[in-house]
Parts: structure tokens; sequence; C-alpha cells
């Protein structure tokens, strides 16, 4: 009989928890729905002790998204999981992930507790979460550079008293496929393995975060756990969308199955979280990258022309990269706009349907023909426009060759606390000027770094993407807009920024004000 790995998805968590990664619960929201519409086992929907806007997240998700496991993380204490038995509640299947370090230098540095303190603060952990669910997993962090024997006490203590899922963290990317696979040889025999699902979860640190999961998989794990595009701590977690298509193109090797994953949502789910969390993934990414089915060199095109399979192991439309091109325009209705934007990947509840059906409304008038590659930009930028609590209400830009004048940008913003201001400024470019105003309007002067806009379709009046860079003291940010207007997308990508900057600072000080 063939076994069936699950896949755990962690965007929301160990994804969203990364410097410069973060999301509204809204926009987790909308996260999670792509993700269990991608077909994911479990979802880790956040660190419910986190900050009060975690917990609401977590419950949001729970709440909404029918499916998927909805799991919380939680530190081995009572306050952790007690937060997270509450924010999964209205969840029909639930999930507490409670986890303590293991490892000798987490043990002496970071928690200065010894083994049996550890052994029994897991063990208590286990036991109260599973007053809230059954479906518990345990992780024992750095995993990796722990002793093995101790490992195996710890794991053994708590599946005896009813972990249905034991974690293997590489919680600092140091391990190596014949290592990891080898640890879950060695896992696979101790006592009560038989009764749980193991589970691999490794950070990229070195690089080899995909091919260490594979790894495990090969020495036992049924479940994988990573994270769109990659995101996470430091280099990131496993990239899930090339576990699933590793494994789904090389069945053959690994002989596992997935349940019910929809790999041709694998594509939309990832430009949606790009264009929310303002960070594109590289052109070469496997799977997502830009060019991962481009083929320009001539060789590569001849034989693509004779046969797609020369240099091609996966087709584009396996993970949702449509190659027919439809074009709507003015007359298109809703019914139209819906489908087409479902054959892109993107579900979108009445209330999204209805603005991005204005904005194509709009964009439909200034240009004859919406393309794909249009409609889509409309509907990420609209997911990411709802991240607040700024938004643009006008932008006006004068601009030209006279030498005497600068161009000079008229800036209004509505703050979702009610507040209106508007801000005037003149600089030598019309894009600098349309930033320096809506710092000065939002009260917030940044330092750029980097800003960048291309068109999506051909011609003179195609959709616009926008990314904006700024760092500030302590950390990156990234932005992303469009609109037909280049200067409009750059400035959306500016404003995104400095929603960022400002949901970050809140949500700083309500943890703040928690501890
Ligand atoms: O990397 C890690 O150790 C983690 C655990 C909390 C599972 O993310
Ligand atoms: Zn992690």
């Amino acid at each position: 009989m063939i076994d069936y790995v699950r896949i755990f998805d962690t965007t929301l968590r160990d994804g969203e928890q990364a410097p410069g990664f973060s999301m509204t619960a809204g926009q987790k929201l909308r996260m999670a729905e792509k993700i269990a519409a991608m077909g994911a086992d479990i979802i880790e929907a956040g660190f419910a002790a986190a900050s009060p806007g975690d917990f609401d997240a977590i419950q949001g998700i729970a709440a909404h998204i029918d499916g998927p496991v909805i799991c919380s993380l939680s530190r081995a204490t009572s306050g952790d999981i007690h937060a997270s038995g509450k924010a999964i509640a209205p969840a029909k299947r639930q999930r507490i992930h409670t986890f303590i370090a293991t490892s000798p230098l987490h043990r002496e540095y970071k928690l200065k507790m010894s083994k049996n303190e550890i052994l029994d603060r897991a063990v208590a952990a286990v036991k109260l979460a599973l007053e809230y669910t059954d479906d518990v997993e345990f992780s024992a962090e750095d995993a990796i550079r722990t002793e093995r024997e101790y490992l195996k006490d710890v794991f053994e203590a708590v599946i005896e008293v009813g972990a249905t899922t034991i974690n293997v963290p590489d919680t600092v990317g140091y391990t190596t496929p014949e290592e990891i696979q080898d640890l879950f040889e060695y896992l696979s025999s101790i006592k009560g393995a038989d009764k749980v699902i193991l589970s691999t979860h490794c950070h990229n640190d070195l690089g080899l975060a995909v091919a260490n999961s594979l790894a495990a998989l090969r020495g036992g794990a049924r479940q994988i756990e990573g994270a769109l595009n990659g995101i996470g701590e430091r280099a990131g977690n496993s990239a899930i969308e090339e576990i699933i298509m590793a494994l789904k193109t090389r069945q053959d090797f690994f002989n596992v199955k997935m349940n019910n994953i929809a790999t041709d949502q694998i594509y939309s789910a990832s430009k949606l979280l790009s264009a929310i969390t303002g960070n594109p993934v590289q052109r070469n990414k496997a799977i997502v990258g830009k060019n991962a089915f481009a083929h320009e060199s001539g060789i590569h095109q001849h034989g693509i022309l004779a046969n797609r399979e020369t240099y091609e192991i996966m087709k584009p439309e396996d993970i949702g990269i449509s190659e027919e091109n439809i074009i709507l325009g003015k007359h298109s209705g809703r019914a139209a706009l819906n489908s087409r934007a479902e054959k892109l990947g993107f579900t979108l509840a009445d209330n999204q349907l209805q603005s991005v059906f204005v904005e194509f409304k709009k964009l439909a008038d200034e240009k004859r023909e919406v393309f794909d590659g249009d409609l889509e930009a409309l509907i990420l930028g609209q997911a990411v426009g709802a991240g607040g609590p700024w938004t643009l209400q006008s932008l006006y830009v004068a601009a030209g060759s006279d030498a005497g004048r600068q161009p000079e940008a008229t800036v209004r913003l509505i703050h979702e606390d009610g507040r209106e201001e508007t801000a005037v400024k003149t600089a030598a470019g019309p894009i600098n000027a349309a930033f320096m105003a809506i710092s000065a309007a939002a009260g917030l002067p940044l330092k750029l770094e980097h800003f960048s806009a291309q068109s999506v379709t051909g011609g003179k009046d195609a959709m616009a993407e926008s990314t904006v860079r700024v760092s500030t003291e302590f950390e990156t940010y990234q932005g992303f807009g469009t609109s037909t207007d280049t200067i409009l997308a750059g400035a959306k990508a500016y404003l995104d920024v400095i929603n960022r900057i400002e949901r970050r600072a809140v949500r700083q000080a309500s943890i703040a004000a928690q501890h």
C-alpha cells in the first residue's frame, strides 16, 4: 500500500513571523483561503499568544476555512496553550502545536533548564493541549543538534501521554540529507513511533531545506512542513511548492501520495503571497520563478517545439500557468470576469469580486482589451490595497521639460482612524515628488532604496506592477502596487511600505503592552 504524506503549510506562522513578511488578519485570511484551495492538509495559522492581532487572525481563519486542520503554535507553557486552544476553537478540525527546545545549546543558554525539567515541561504541555483537542503536535526545537538518546526519551514520553504528531525541526538549517534520513530511520523505531506521524520541518540556511525534507521522507517522515515561496525565519523554510512538485513529478522515486493537492493553485498562491507581503520571488526560483518555464535559448526552443519533454519535466498548466489568453473588454460582465479570475487561480468572494469589477470597468474604459496579465495585476493590487491603514484618495502629478519648474505632486491620504491629510511636494523627478508628498502626508519620512516598475502585458496602455524597497534603522520593507499609470503604481507601492511600517509599529506596541 502506498503511504500518504501530509502537507503542513506554515506560510502564515513561520513564514509570516520573518522580518518583512507580516500580513494583516484580512490578508492572512485571504492567503488561508488560497492555501486551503491548494489542498494543504494542515494550515498553521499563527502563534496565538504572540499578540492579540495574531490571536484574532487565527480565530478568523478557524471560523472561515473549511477542510484543512487549523493549527496554532504554542510554547510549552500553559498561557500559550490556552491561547491556542481558544483561537482554534471555531475550526471543525483543530490542532495545537507545542514546542520546547531540546539541544544542549538551547538548554544551557536559552532555557537554563535541565534535561529532566524540559522533558517534564514537554509532557505537561502535551497533556494540557489534549484537553482542547485530540490532535496535538509536539516539536523538539533544534532537534537536529540534540543528543539522539535524549531526543528519543523526550519523544517517547510525549507519545506516551498522547501526542499524535512528532515534529523534528532543523531549526538552524544545519543538517544534510544523509544525516536527516538516518535520524528519521532511527526515530521510526522508538517506542510508540508506529502510533504517531513523524514530521520534518527544515530551514534553508545552507540551501538544503527541500533536499533535507525529502530525505526525511525517505527515512520515514509522513508529514512535511514548509511555506509558500520558501518564506520563513532567516533563509526561510522548505518551499512547499517545490516539495509538492517534487513528490508529484518523481512519484516513481518517492512512492508516496498526497491528499487532494490541487497543484494548479500553486502559481496564483505564490503570486498572491508575493503581492501581499511585497516580496517578489527571484526570477530563477524553482517552480514559481518567472523563468521557471521560459525557454529563450535557441537550442532549447528548437527542442521544445519538437517535443516539450525535451526540456520540460513539468507543464506550466500543472501549476496553474494558463497558456490561453482570453481577452476581456468593456462589455464583459461580472460572470465573465469571475470565470476568468477562477481560470487564473483566484477565487473571489462577493465583495472582492465587486471591487475588482469596479476597477476592471475603469481599466476596460482606458484600454480596449484587458489581458490575463492586466487582470492578475488588478486582483493582486486590490489584495494589497486592502491592507491599510492609509488609502490613497488622490494623486496629481505635474511634470514636463520646463527648465524653470520642478515636477510637483499633490497627494491626499485617508487614514482608517478618520484623518485626512494632504501634501504638496516638488522634486527633481515626478516619482520622487509623489513619494515625498506621500511621506509628508503620512508623517513618515523614508529613505528610498529601490524602485522598479514594469508593464505586465504588451502595449502602451498595459498595467504596470511596481515594487519599492525602503530600509529603516531596524528593518527592510518592500511594497507592491499596480496601475495603468506607472507613477500611480509606484505611489501605491510606496504607500504599501508606509502601511507595513505602521502596522508593524502597532503590532510591536501591542506585544510590548502584553509583556
Ligand atoms: O524552526 C523551528 O524550530 C520551529 C518550531 C517552532 C517548530 O519553527
Ligand atoms: Zn521553523
